[in-house]
């Protein structure tokens, strides 16, 4: 039996459903070297903003137990220099999506304008796990209000597919789902890192520069599953989960959740192949358990009779 690895993420068509994280792959090119990335779904680039930036001054990554803590926060080298010089070094038939953040919903749109109708660019994902200025610094995706303000604004500005990344520093998962949906977005990414912090108990100083960071890999993975399954059941978009996904055994428990697609996010770093790996180990599975399509396996979680709300 050969098969069929297609999947189709909010109208981003993707030969398998594995994408590598925003922020963790830098702009592709630098993964090259490593694994062909035409063996990907796709991947998702580092956020852009208007202009370049910088991000916090070191330490701005730091060990934690199963994972990592990160507040890289805003740098990158804008969304001109995206389009000019990372896009066209990009190989033909890689699939790749543009990330967005920014600090005012006005910019936000701007970028996805920018954006919008590049050639190679399949589709934007809005990064709402962004500070807001105007809201006093409470990310965007944590307001239902705000966020459904940057959704609307976002969808007006983009042509092409809109998927909105959802921070998971939040009470409702599913009422944040609701509201993107509500407003257009074409799919959903979660999650970004968990909010957390680490000591250093010697120097009594927080490990990170920034004091608080973001916790991402295996330790954050039952969480965003259960965001995923969360989300699921609230919307009929296609969501793409993400979070602690380090081999193709996690992938798949992503997909019986209910996510359409995955983000490899912090396994890069260990081994830069490691989407390669996830997307060909996702097929064995479904070869193995008798599913002929990858797309039957979303959603497939059986489940007890009465589930633990
Ligand atoms: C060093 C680092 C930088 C990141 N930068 C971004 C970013 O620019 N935009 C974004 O949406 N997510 C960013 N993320 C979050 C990841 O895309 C992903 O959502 C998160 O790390 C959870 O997935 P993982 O556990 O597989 O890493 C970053 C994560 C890390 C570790």
């Amino acid at each position: 039996m050969s098969v069929d690895t297609r999947v189709d993420l909010g109208g981003i068509a993707l030969r398998n459903p594995v994408l590598t994280a925003s922020g963790t792959f830098g702009y592709g090119t630098e993964f090259a070297p490593f694994l062909d990335l035409r063996r990907l779904g796709g991947f998702v680039a580092k956020s852009l903003t208007l202009e370049p930036r910088f991000g916090n001054r070191p330490p701005r990554i730091a060990e934690a137990p199963s994972g990592m803590l990160n507040a890289i926060s805003l740098e990158n080298v804008g969304v001109e220099a995206f389009v000019r010089e990372k896009l066209p070094a990009i190989p033909d038939g890689v699939t790749v999506v543009a990330s967005v953040f920014e600090t005012e919903i006005e910019r936000y749109a701007e970028l996805c304008k920018r954006l919008s109708g590049v050639p190679r660019v399949a589709g934007i994902e809005v990064n709402a796990s962004c500070p807001h200025v105007k809201s006093g610094g409470i990310e965007f995706g944590q307001d239902p209000a705000v966020l459904r303000a940057l959704v609307r604004a976002a969808r007006r500005a983009a042509s092409g597919p809109l998927l909105v990344k959802l921070s998971p520093n939040v009470t409702d998962i599913a009422e944040m789902a609701r509201v993107c949906e509500g407003e257009g977005a074409d799919g959903l990414t979660l999650i970004n890192a968990v909010q957390a912090l680490e000591v250093d108990p010697e120097t009594r100083r927080p490990l990170l520069s920034n004091v608080l960071g973001g916790l991402s890999g295996p330790a954050i993975r039952p969480i965003a599953l259960r965001m995923v399954f969360q989300a699921a059941r609230a919307v009929k978009i296609p969501i793409c989960g993400v979070g602690g996904i380090d081999g193709a055994e996690d992938a798949v428990k992503f997909l019986l959740c209910g996510a359409t697609a995955v983000q490899v996010g912090t396994r890069n770093y260990l081994d830069p192949a490691a989407a390669g790996s996830v997307a060909d180990g996702i097929a064995a599975y479904a070869e193995r358990h008798g599913f002929p399509r990858v797309a039957d396996l979303v959603g497939a979680l059986e489940l007890p009779e009465a589930p633990a709300r």
